[in-house]
């Protein structure tokens, strides 16, 4: 099984960052085990081009953090549409993460940044995630099952579609769900999903204060196909370890 470990930057990096992707770059040319995973990276929209064309034919792959709900161009100040993201080389792009989500994305904006992404080929990482508050109140699988089937529907390409599970309380916290929990959780996931794609589930990440160690306690969790990686993802060795940790 494939597996991917994305990291996404979040607001951090300048031009000279690269040399942490070229760290990252070098250790996965010489891994054994670099057939069994991608590496994707999400650096922000100031760095996209200049790191795209830079990697583009080495093995991580560039993406955006979020993109404009409008496909190609429109008067709205600051805004990125898919279409220009593709245009500068990247081929991935998050979609629905918490911090934006949080920041008013609607599942309407969802839809369409899914829609008009897919639609301008780049690939799609779809976060889902329930908040401390949800989680409490046992609604954990009710707002998974709902963020799911109010974007994702049938007619999207699904080999274009990675979904992040990130649970909201998990990010930037050091605290994990158990590996039981995680393990059910990713199931019911895969199980929606199924539901949508005709019996066969985009690929399934779990993404929330991942780091090298407890990596090693997720690598028993078959269902899961990698991680999505914030903090970590910012120092090449920590990265790194993540990877050599999973594979140990
Ligand atoms: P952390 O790994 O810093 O918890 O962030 C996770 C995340 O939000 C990645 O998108």
């Amino acid at each position: 099984m494939m597996r991917y470990f994305i990291g996404n930057w979040k607001m951090f990096g300048v031009p000279k960052s690269i040399n942490i992707l070229n760290k990252i770059n070098l250790f996965h040319s010489r891994d054994k085990n670099r057939n069994k995973y991608r590496i994707i990276i999400t650096p922000p929209f100031t760095l996209l081009e200049t790191y795209s064309k830079y990697f583009k034919n080495k093995k991580i792959s560039i993406g955006s953090q979020n993109c404009y709900q409008k496909e190609q161009f429109s008067s709205n100040t600051a805004a990125i549409s898919p279409y220009m993201i593709k245009s500068v080389g990247a081929t991935y792009t998050i979609v629905g993460h918490s911090d934006n989500r949080s920041e008013g994305d609607t599942n309407k904006m969802l839809k369409d940044k899914v829609n008009f992404s897919l639609k301008n080929n780049l690939k799609v990482i779809f976060c889902i995630g329930e908040n401390k508050q949800e989680k409490k109140n046992k609604k954990t699988l009710a707002v998974l099952k709902k963020q799911i089937t109010n974007v994702l529907s049938k007619k999207l390409n699904k080999k274009n579609i990675i979904v992040a599970y990130e649970p909201v309380w998990s990010i930037g916290t050091g605290e994990l769900p158990s590996a039981d929990e995680l393990k059910k959780t990713t199931i019911f996931i895969k199980k929606i999903l199924k539901g949508i794609f005709k019996q066969k589930s985009p690929a399934v990440l779990y993404g929330g204060s991942v780091d090298g160690k407890n990596v090693e306690s997720f690598k028993k969790i078959k269902e899961i196909d990698g991680f999505l990686i914030g903090g970590a993802s910012k120092s090449s060795k920590k990265f790194i370890d993540i990877i050599k940790n999973y594979y140990r």
